[in-house]
């Protein structure tokens, strides 16, 4: 049974309504007391409880019940309904234990949604303990082609994946730049409902604050004096999949509003044509940034930040699973033997004893890298240490002697990155694949940079 609460009659019965008819029997009641009774004598496996149901419009009513809901039943899920000008109220409840907030007016159908979705996360399927399966077990029950690795806390990250995949909770990646988010968001798609519709995925860090909207949204022609054609926007294409907004914390403020606001009502308007369009889609936001640091530093909104992190997963960073080297390595060895028709090619043990030792800052991608360029440079069959220690020179970044560095206290770190980026745009004429490469950032990231510190470049 889920358990309305709310003090409005009519509300009651037409939320009633809705979620019969959707197969969920529900039960309203208009106050806390009930609330309390109800929760107490017959658990039900959901509240759904409106934040304004007293005259008190503050919220504080609904505030304190969430609070001795929680105390009652701590498993108890309870979504919150709240005015979209009382979204303040919704980040508290969130912190208060809340597990998800819809706004008035509510649309049914992401309603239901968001109740599925809640439900499906607190009441996991029972016949698997997924704490427990094994690499050779996940693999057979979902598909994590070309995830490589056994390190436990990835194995934790895949459980995850394949738990919350079928559902459509939003799912925030974390993790360092190269660690592998984007296959990350691409298995949660592959392995989700929603397979067979687009994935499409959106470069938050490239898309400037004055493009948001025509990007995103899409434009009508003449809808603004550039609009020269008509646009399909990033949303609309991915409607009825999923869409991957990457670098979300690169974000600026006014753009975050109106994301906030297409996730929030799943609806949205094409510039110059003010006919609201409806979307389905599941979203999953990755960064590399601690968007909860940037939240207490006020730069990245908290409203947004519960609305895309029902699900966070965590990517370790390449020193935390050093284990998995040799088998990264061995992969991308793999595809290399066969992309160059070389059927001799291997990596020896002692390099992959030595690859194991090394920082690897760039994580993934820069082992990748690294791995292609020995094996292209060295041309032989069988790779040594030397031949991977060779490419780590050539990259002038590399060197650790304190004598090549600045003394303390005479250059910032800001500084030292825009005179490497400097450096090494000279190194490589400008190529900016390559530079990215060097520096062990997507080309998203750099490209950044080179915005942040005004360094000039030829975009290609
Ligand atoms: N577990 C893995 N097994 C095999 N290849 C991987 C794995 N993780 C990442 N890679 C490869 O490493 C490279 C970087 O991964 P990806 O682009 O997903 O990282 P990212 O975290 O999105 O990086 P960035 O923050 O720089 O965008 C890709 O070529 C990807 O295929
Ligand atoms: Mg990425």
């Amino acid at each position: 049974m889920i358990l309305i609460v709310d003090d409005d009659v009519a509300v009651r019965t037409s939320l009633g309504l809705l979620l019969k008819q959707a197969g969920y029997p529900a039960r309203g009641v208009a106050t806390p007391e009930e609330a309390l009774q109800v929760v107490q004598a017959a658990p039900p496996r959901l509240v759904l409880m409106d934040m304004n149901f007293s005259l008190d419009t503050s919220g504080q009513d609904g505030l304190a019940l969430l609070g001795q809901v929680k105390r009652l039943a701590p498993a108890l899920p309870v979504v919150l309904i709240t005015g979209w000008g009382s979204i303040a109220l919704a980040v508290e409840g969130m912190k208060a234990g809340a597990a998800e907030f819809v706004t008035k007016p509510w649309h049914n159908d992401s309603l239901l949604q968001t109740i599925r979705t809640v439900l499906s996360l607190h009441e996991p399927e029972p016949e698997t303990d997924l704490g427990t399966l094994s690499r050779r077990q996940l693999d057979k029950q979902y598909n994590f082609q070309g995830i490589v690795g056994q390190n436990a806390q990835l194995l934790h990250v895949l459980r995850n994946v394949g738990q919350v995949a079928a559902t459509d909770a939003s799912v925030l990646i974390e993790g360092e730049s190269g660690t592998g988010k984007e296959l990350i968001a691409e298995a949660v798609h592959q392995n989700s409902q929603r397979r067979r519709q687009p994935f499409v995925k959106v470069n938050l860090g490239g898309i400037s604050a004055s493009l948001f909207e025509s990007e995103m949204f899409g434009h009508r022609r003449g809808a603004f004096t550039d609009a020269k054609t008509d646009r399909v926007g990033r949303f609309e294409l991915a409607n009825g999949g999923t869409i991957f907004l990457d670098e979300v914390g690169e974000l600026d403020v006014g753009s975050q509003v109106k994301l906030l606001r297409v996730l929030q009502d799943r609806t949205y308007e094409v510039l110059g044509d003010s006919k609201p369009r409806r979307l389905d889609i599941r979203v999953i936001c990755a960064t590399n940034r601690n968007l909860a640091d940037m939240v207490q530093q006020g730069r990245f909104r908290e409203d947004l930040f519960y609305r895309i992190n029902l699900i966070t997963v965590r990517l370790p960073a390449l020193r935390e699973r050093p284990q998995d080297i040799p088998l990264l390595v061995q992969h991308f060895v793999d595809s290399l033997r066969a992309t160059y028709n070389r059927p001799a090619l291997k990596v020896g043990t002692r390099a992959l004893h030595w690859l194991q030792e090394q920082p690897l800052p760039g994580n993934i991608r820069e082992l990748k890298n690294l791995v292609e360029r020995a094996v292209l440079v060295s041309g032989k069959d069988e790779l040594g240490p030397e031949d991977f220690q060779a490419q780590f020179q050539r990259q002038p970044a590399r060197s650790t002697e304190t004598g090549e560095l600045p003394e303390p206290g005479t250059v910032t770190l800001d500084e030292l990155e825009a005179q490497m980026i400097r450096r090494t745009l000279e190194h490589y004429g400008g190529n900016i694949s390559r530079v990215a490469k060097a520096l062990g950032l997507s080309r998203g990231a750099l490209y950044r940079r080179l915005e942040k510190y005004a360094i000039p470049f030829d975009a290609e």
